[in-house]
């Protein structure tokens, strides 16, 4: 067969971040470390994609996403997954993933998918646009999945519901069809969980003041850290605000346990200087992004090369993903 033959021997991972904006810590401690080791781990060929057809399943604009398709793989290499050992690729240059979703859609019920606490959220969160696509989510990221056959996926706890999903559909394509594909498994790696700076849920690109961008400079980490809602300083650890909480959590993530511990001391006695605490704090994320500020800037100094990149990455991913949509046209009586 050709150079894309992968090896068979090892397992196959596939994740991907939807393209809806700039990286921010919590795509980064959450998901990219978790990629970052996988990618070095000789057991694992890894896949990573910019999810730009899931992009386009709630309200969007046109231009940006544009740009957040390219930007979110300059942000994969600036972090450090290295287009020699990880394939890295856009979902929409591929058109397997589409493709392949409207056949695994015909062994899905449309009542299942209505139940999914994730689509319930999302329509929750947008009431206007409960459209088709959305209804699809689920249905196109098994297809991502399935497009490779992988089955490890590095994703939150939060995508469980949707693993399920994709398991499920392997299953009844196996079973109906005769595919062989494998179950996914959600893959925990040591990503962390990463609160939002509301103090309320997760860090999340689509709540406003809710992240810290890879991209941002020390100032901005500043500015948004003091819009952090904090309290007097003092108090009962049990009956600390969520806000306080996600600010230790973070001062944990960044400097330390041995800190975190001290700041509780000091919130039981003689209470916490916020101001002092989200200055070192600020301090301590931007040495964490630095280095990476350091290698985007030098990617956006070579652009063909970032091209280069994404289209060898593109051409690899899509090979591999026309194999699996052949059997299944084949296995389906399409061919
Ligand atoms: N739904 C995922 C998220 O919001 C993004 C995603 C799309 C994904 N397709 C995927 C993750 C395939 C893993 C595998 O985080």
């Amino acid at each position: 067969m050709d150079g894309l033959q992968y090896n068979r021997m090892k397992k196959r991972v596939l994740s991907g971040i939807r393209a809806t904006g700039r990286l921010h810590l919590g795509n980064y401690l959450g998901a990219i470390k978790g990629m970052l080791a996988l990618q070095d781990d000789p057991e694992y060929e890894t896949l990573y994609m910019v999810a730009d057809l899931h992009a386009i399943t709630t309200p969007y604009k046109v231009e940006e996403l544009r740009q957040s398709r390219r930007e979110v793989i300059i942000d994969y290499l600036a972090a450090g997954l290295d287009p020699q050992k990880s394939i890295l690729f856009q979902q929409s240059a591929n058109p397997h993933h589409a493709e392949l979703a409207f056949y695994l859609s015909s062994v899905v019920t449309i009542a299942k998918m209505q139940h999914l606490p994730t689509f319930k959220d999302k329509v929750k969160q947008y009431p206007q646009h409960s459209t088709m696509a959305l209804l699809n989510y689920p249905i196109l990221m098994t297809a991502d999945i399935l497009a490779y056959k992988a089955s490890a996926v590095p994703v939150g706890i939060d995508q469980e519901p949707h693993l399920e999903v994709a398991r499920e559909i392997a299953r009844r394509m196996n079973q109906d069809y005769g595919t062989d594909f494998p179950e996914p498994q959600t893959f925990k790696t040591k990503g962390e969980y990463v609160p939002s700076l509301t103090g309320e849920g997760k860090m999340s690109k689509t709540v406003e003041g809710s992240y810290i961008n890879l991209i941002d400079d020390l100032e901005t980490i500043k500015a948004k850290l003091a819009k952090a809602p904090t309290d007097s300083g003092k108090g009962n650890l049990s009956t600390m605000s969520a806000g306080v909480s996600s600010l230790l959590t973070f001062v944990q993530l960044f400097q330390g346990e041995e800190k975190r511990k001290e700041y509780e001391m000091f919130y039981q006695k003689e209470g916490i200087r916020y101001g002092d605490l989200k200055k070192e704090l600020a301090g301590a994320i931007y040495d964490e992004l630095k280095p990476i500020q350091e290698k985007r800037r030098e990617l956006e100094s070579k652009p063909q090369e970032v091209d280069r990149i994404i289209q060898e990455g593109n051409e690899k991913a899509s090979a591999l993903a026309a194999e699996t949509v052949k059997q299944v046209r084949e296995k389906m009586g399409l061919f």
